[in-house]
């Protein structure tokens, strides 16, 4: 058995000055079906299903209800071939009651005469798809998930079958979207067409049958959500710019540099700063970690660059046992760290950039023997200072001189120029200014897609969600969780950096 094609519409192009707001946009949607209609803002949603309840013209496309062309003048038009809409502000006149609203503007009734006819078909569409309100109510008496109610009963009042629903959650609290979602399930199990605009790709993964991603008012897709995901999802709707670099460090098969299993530690208080930590961190990825300042993020990047000793747990590098090797060992396999105090921990006050490079270098091979060779080093500060546009007066002034932003580019120039496999950087902006900021967060990017982990700590969850390919939370030295960037929202980040992990989304707000 086919599927009963309800909407088509084919090459939709509609223009408004300076703006293609559609362009070429093909949409199938079935009977029995939510489709869900996904994009970013201003992806060209509302402009195409408001052609398609006939409240703009679109300027080339076609459109077939239930098989038949259609050329709507006006949305009577659309409301006649059985389509409605409710849009993301509402139409209800506020002091009449929901049944006076609910037959405003429809022909077929006249309220005066069929008032008693009128409540009671209100009450058995209420009841048919869970939608509970007074038909006696005044509009202005109800909450906005009501009057949503409100808005879909009197379009399924008038005998709409194609029904179209602008964000309709975006008003909603989590409990009201979730009963929304089961009157849409019924609406669409009763044969009806329901498609549902949002940029939401969860809603989309918890509602939809199908969905058609926009992306810049173009249709790039449809698919059937079974066969989809949020990477995907994301992609399609982002389109490849930072999707590519996204798709590519969740690589297929994650290739882990450092593992922590089950680690414990103690702080400087000698009292449990890291517990139970099982953490891996691949190849190619952001490990944003975030928390609150004092849950153990010292602790654990000090584990991770070998300056902590663990009390308990295994730390594994390319999978070879490094647990209780001296910090040494640790640069040596290529763990770099970016630390919090860059004066101090990080560069060394009094000395010169380049003898600050120097000091990074007694290691390498280059440097064998007594003396340490220092024209080399003073040309690669050079260039690095060139690479990393860092300000100074000279390469042989004491850092202590610079500016934060320029001391942080040369603390991380050193960093990156002995190609680690791994950089841990800590508060890697704190302080920075905005171009500052800017460019050693592309310099931290940069490395990712060369191929290194990087575990990013900040307090900053706009930061986080930006970088991060995946976030872990600290609470209280334990990890709280774990979320992917493409799911975590600021709240339920803020929950989880308080210690709590029982919360719905909304709950806050
Ligand atoms: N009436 C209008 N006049 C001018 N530009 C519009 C109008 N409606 C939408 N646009 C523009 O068309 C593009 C698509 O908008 P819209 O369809 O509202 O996107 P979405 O619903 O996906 O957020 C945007 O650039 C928007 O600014
Ligand atoms: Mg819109």
């Amino acid at each position: 058995m086919g599927h009963r094609i309800m909407v088509k519409m084919v090459g939709i192009t509609k223009k408004f000055p300076g703006v293609t707001a559609n362009k070429d946009v093909n949409l199938e949607v079935r009977a029995g079906e939510i489709h869900a209609l996904l994009g970013e803002n201003g992806a060209g949603k509302s402009t195409l299903m408001n052609i398609l309840t006939g409240l703009y013209k679109a300027d080339k496309g076609q459109i077939f209800i239930k098989g038949n062309p259609v050329n709507f003048k006006s949305p009577k038009d659309a409301i006649a071939s059985g389509i409605g809409m409710i849009h993301q502000h509402f139409r209800l006149v506020g002091p009449l009651t929901v049944a006076e609203n609910v037959i405003l503007g429809s022909t077929t009734s006249s309220f005066w005469l069929n008032k008693a006819k009128i409540n009671k078909t209100i009450q058995e569409i209420s009841k048919q798809y869970g939608l509970e309100v007074d038909p006696k109510a005044k509009i202005w008496q109800l909450s906005v998930g009501e009057q949503q109610r409100v808005e879909i009963v009197k379009i399924l009042y008038r005998g709409s079958d194609i029904l179209i629903l602008d964000e309709p959650t975006a008003v909603l609290t989590p409990q009201e979207s979730r009963d929304l979602f089961t009157t849409l399930r019924k609406m669409a199990d009763s044969g009806k067409a329901v498609i549902v605009i949002t940029h939401k790709m969860q809603e989309v993964l918890d509602m939809a049958d199908r969905v058609t991603v926009l992306r810049s008012g173009q249709s790039i897709a449809t698919l059937e959500k079974n066969r989809t995901n949020k990477e995907e999802l994301a992609q399609l709707m982002v389109g490849h710019d930072i999707l590519e670099d996204r798709s590519q460090k969740i690589a297929h098969k994650p290739t882990p540099i450092i593992k922590l299993e089950n680690i414990r530690a103690l702080n400087d208080k000698g009292l449990p700063g890291l517990t139970d930590i099982n953490l891996q961190i691949n190849a190619g990825e952001i490990l944003g970690v975030a928390g609150v300042a004092g849950n153990g993020q010292r602790e654990l990047v000090e584990v991770i660059t070998g300056l902590r000793s663990i009390t308990q747990g295994r730390i594994l590098i390319d999978g070879q046992d490094f647990t209780g090797f001296p910090p040494k060992k640790f640069i040596a396999a290529g763990i770099s760290h970016v630390p919090e105090d860059r004066l101090g921990m990080g560069l060394v006050p009094n000395l010169s950039a380049v003898d600050n490079v120097m000091l990074k270098k007694y290691n390498d091979k280059g440097q064998k023997g007594w003396f340490l060779k220092y024209a080399p080093v003073r040309k690669e500060t050079e260039t690095m200072v060139e690479a990393f546009n860092v300000k100074l007066s000279s390469i042989d002034s004491p850092v202590k001189l610079m500016s934060g932003g320029n001391l942080q580019k040369l603390l991380l120039a050193r960093e990156i120029s002995t190609n680690p496999r791994l950089i841990a950087a800590v508060y890697p902006v704190r302080g920075l200014d905005i171009g500052a900021t800017e460019s050693v967060r592309s310099l931290l990017l940069a490395q990712r897609n060369a191929g290194a982990g990087v575990l990013l700590i900040s307090e900053d969850l706009d930061e986080i969600l930006h970088l991060s390919d995946r976030i872990i939370v600290l609470f209280e030295g334990k990890i709280m969780g774990e979320e992917s960037p493409l799911n975590a929202t600021k709240e339920r980040l803020g929950f989880l950096m308080t210690g709590i992990d029982n919360f719905q989304e909304g709950q806050a707000s």
